[in-house]
């Protein structure tokens, strides 16, 4: 059949690609073949003729292959943003001719990240940005940036959607960078199908990929990430793209993570730390001492625990509120934590502390700041804040609880224990409970404490019910 097919292929020709995850089908259906999401495969034009095969590079020069040592190391140097937490994203700062992908929930704060963005790159000596939009009015985009900031007469606003006019401003005017917001609003006359199609979306964002390598203008593309697949999402760019970055957060809070997700300069396990205010976002450069400044005074139920963003940790505060309810249904509701990941702490929790019990009770947890914590190594902390809660005793100032929750309840070592630990007492913790056995060094001013499991952390965080016993269900548990 695909042979067939490939003989009778007309020089253009329509497949079919899903809108969630990019992958390609033959023929339409309604579910997607790769990433099994229902209705997101849509009609997608495929560019006619291979022309781009024979092409000289972007310099004019043919490409040739080149021995690795004659490469030269950094052809062209990054542009530095005034925020560190941007540069650190981005792998040291905007580099010539790339395209970057900002992608996020509609209302998330991308256009305000990226006029933030035009404005650093605008005020260096003869700065120059493009901003072409096509999502709001120019009196809406000099609204928003006059509560950035001074508006600069190096930003150029393009209200424009139409692809060859952006790509025929941006080769005229030749800027330090060019932002588009946002690619679901462009469209390249040469294609079929309405703004934020998946054929359109795609052939603009390679266009501009092409233009980018050729003119060295960097390009920021804003992309909304809808869940319902109608509109093209950005998963269908990211192959194509240099850099994606996804800007996340709950829209009534303040924190803005900034998070790489592919980076061919830099590395794609980076985040930067923002929060929205009245003027516009403002960089987090110590996201802990945010975090911890924000949380409850010592509480029943809150926790503070440390959570690792690619190689940057993060102290965290995480909360629990357990409530006895006549329902017969009992609610297990999370937060910013995987609810099954709940599930099993509980389990754990029942089965490992004598007389604990959430048959009839309801448990909701939350993660402060609006963060996603997807690593175990806060399992230990999200236990002793739910046990905090049931005992109504608040956990120890100044304590901070690491490790994973084995199904046992053994508390099990984790990843980057000194990072978390340095991080710890740089914010004033003065305890910390960690997995047996960990080979880290241990920071200045903070007591650690060996715990083997969930059952030795309680006793050690909440010291007194432990020696009448009530807590240790196994026999043999050496109490200090
Ligand atoms: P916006 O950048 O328009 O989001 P996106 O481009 O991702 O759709 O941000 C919109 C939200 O940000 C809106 O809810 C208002 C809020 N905001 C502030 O709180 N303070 C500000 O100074 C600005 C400009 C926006
Ligand atoms: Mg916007």
């Amino acid at each position: 059949m695909g042979g067939e097919f490939s003989t009778y292929m007309p020089k253009s020709t329509v497949t079919f690609m899903c809108s969630e995850c990019g992958g390609e089908s033959l023929r339409w259906a309604g579910q997607c073949p790769h990433c099994q999401a229902w209705n997101t495969l849509q009609e997608f034009q495929v560019r006619k003729a291979p022309s781009g095969r024979k092409q000289a590079s972007a310099q004019g020069v043919p490409n040739r292959p080149v021995p690795l040592n004659e490469i030269e190391s950094e052809s062209s140097p990054r542009r530095r943003l005034a925020w560190g937490e941007l540069n650190r994203v981005l792998g040291g700062g905007v580099v010539p001719g790339s395209v970057v992908l900002v992608g996020g929930e509609p209302g998330v704060g991308k256009s305000t990240l990226l006029m933030h963005v035009a404005q650093q790159v605008a005020a260096a000596e003869g700065g120059k940005v493009l901003y072409a939009s096509g999502e709001e009015s120019p009196q809406q985009v000099r609204m928003r940036a006059a509560r950035l900031g001074p508006l600069s007469p190096g930003i150029l606003l393009y209200a424009e959607t139409d692809l060859d006019a952006i790509c025929e401003a941006i080769r005229a005017e030749a800027p330090q960078l060019a932002i588009v917001d946002s690619i679901q609003t462009v469209t390249d006359a040469g294609f079929e199908g309405s703004a934020g199609s998946v054929t359109q979306v795609r052939e603009s964002a390679a266009r501009l990929m092409r233009l980018a390598k050729d003119t060295g203008v960097p390009v920021f593309l804003v992309g909304h990430v809808t869940k319902e697949g109608s509109i093209a999402g950005p998963r269908v760019l990211e192959h194509i793209v240099d850099t994606v970055l996804y800007l996340e957060g709950d829209r009534r809070q303040e924190l803005r993570l900034l998070r790489a997700t592919k980076n061919r300069f830099g590395s794609a396990d980076e985040i930067g730390v923002f929060a929205m205010g009245e003027t516009g976002l403002e960089e987090v450069a110590d996201p802990s001492a945010a975090m911890l400044a924000a949380a409850a005074p010592t509480a029943p139920g809150t926790a503070i625990v440390t959570v690792l963003e690619g190689t940057r940790p993060l102290l965290v505060e995480v909360q629990s509120l357990v409530n006895k309810t006549a329902n017969a249904m009992v609610r297990r509701v999370a937060n910013g934590i995987d609810v099954n990941r709940l599930h099993m702490i509980l389990a754990v929790l029942e089965r490992r502390l004598k007389d604990t019990s959430f048959a009839q009770k309801d448990v909701f947890v939350s993660v402060a700041g609006g963060i996603r914590i997807t690593e175990p190594a806060a399992d230990l902390g999200l236990a002793l804040s739910i046990v905090s809660n049931e005992l109504a005793r608040p956990m120890p100032d100044g304590l901070v609880a690491i490790g994973e929750l084995g199904l046992t309840g053994e508390v099990r070592r984790v990843g980057h224990l000194e990072r978390r630990l340095h991080e710890a007492a740089r914010h004033g913790m003065t305890r910390a409970l960690i997995p047996t056995g960990s080979r880290a060094g241990r920071p200045a001013g903070l007591d650690t404490v060996e715990v083997r499991s969930v059952a030795e952390a309680v006793s050690a965080a909440f010291p007194s019910p432990i020696r009448s016993g009530m807590f240790i269900k196994e026999a043999g548990l050496s109490v200090s």
